[in-house]
């Protein structure tokens, strides 16, 4: 199975996921003058981002190095309640010093194609310029990633069409069941970050992290299964009621 740690409860997932967002930025920073991350939205970062916005985490990270982009966003305002650049705001951004010129949010206010491809350009100029093996990739120092109770991760949702992208980063995609466009990360970009950190509490959540984890594969029905950097490293930092479900190793 993959790496797989079970906390007791999503305060423990948040600890947890704090101390690898700080060890992650000084990997980063020890070889570069940036550490690239893309936020997730949803309920669950909520806890994380209170943590990273005080002590001690907050004096751990040099902010002003820090990029910051999204994995997915709601076709809402940056101010809408449901706006993962809202949350992110009110639970993180707003207290740590980071310049506002690292904040690269997507415009979800936007029609949704637009925004899109707008976030793809904006994507491709930042990675452009950064080139790692002359290879152009989306590569993140760090992707943080929900799941759904339906498998879902970003705004990737069973059945879509995003699912199946190969070559586009960022897609607006219409979700049946929510009566609403999201805008997302494809797998190909989200495959080509250095390390992926999916965090995942509650017992809702139980049946989706055993489909996902130990059963078989169909990533049309739980996209999360599509998520396994191509170079890089993936965690899931779970609570003990999301793990209920999961073969005892
Ligand atoms: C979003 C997220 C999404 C989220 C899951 C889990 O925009 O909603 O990116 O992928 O991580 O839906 O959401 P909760 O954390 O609220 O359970």
């Amino acid at each position: 199975m993959e790496n797989v740690q079970v906390y007791p409860d999503p305060q423990t997932v948040a600890q947890a996921a704090a101390e690898r967002v700080v060890r992650a930025a000084e990997v980063a920073l020890a070889t570069g003058d940036r550490f690239t991350i893309a936020l997730s939205g949803g309920s669950t970062p909520r806890a994380l981002y209170a943590l990273l916005a005080e002590e001690p985490f907050i004096r751990a990270i040099d902010w002003t190095k820090v990029i910051v982009f999204w994995g997915d966003e709601r076709c809402v305002p940056p101010d809408h309640p449901d706006s993962n650049a809202h949350l992110a705001r009110a639970a993180l951004l707003d207290f740590v010093p980071i310049p506002m010129a690292n904040i690269h949010r997507i415009h979800g206010e936007m029609e949704p194609e637009q925004a899109a491809a707008a976030y793809e350009t904006r994507l491709r100029e930042f990675f452009a310029a950064r080139l790692h093996d002359d290879r152009l990739r989306a590569r993140f120092d760090l992707v943080l990633l929900g799941m759904g109770d339906d498998g879902h991760t970003a705004s990737l949702f069973p059945g879509t069409a995003a699912l199946g992208e190969t070559t586009r980063w960022v897609v607006a995609s219409y979700v049946e069941k929510l009566g609403a466009w999201r805008i997302t990360l494809t797998p190909a970009a989200l495959n080509a970050a250095a390390e992926a950190l999916f965090l995942v509490t509650g017992a809702g959540k139980a049946p989706a992290l055993r489909a996902v984890l130990a059963g078989p594969r169909q990533p049309e029905r739980y996209p999360a299964q599509l998520i396994a950097p191509e170079d890089g490293q993936m965690t899931w930092l779970v609570d003990a009621a999301a793990a209920s479900l999961l073969p005892t190793l």
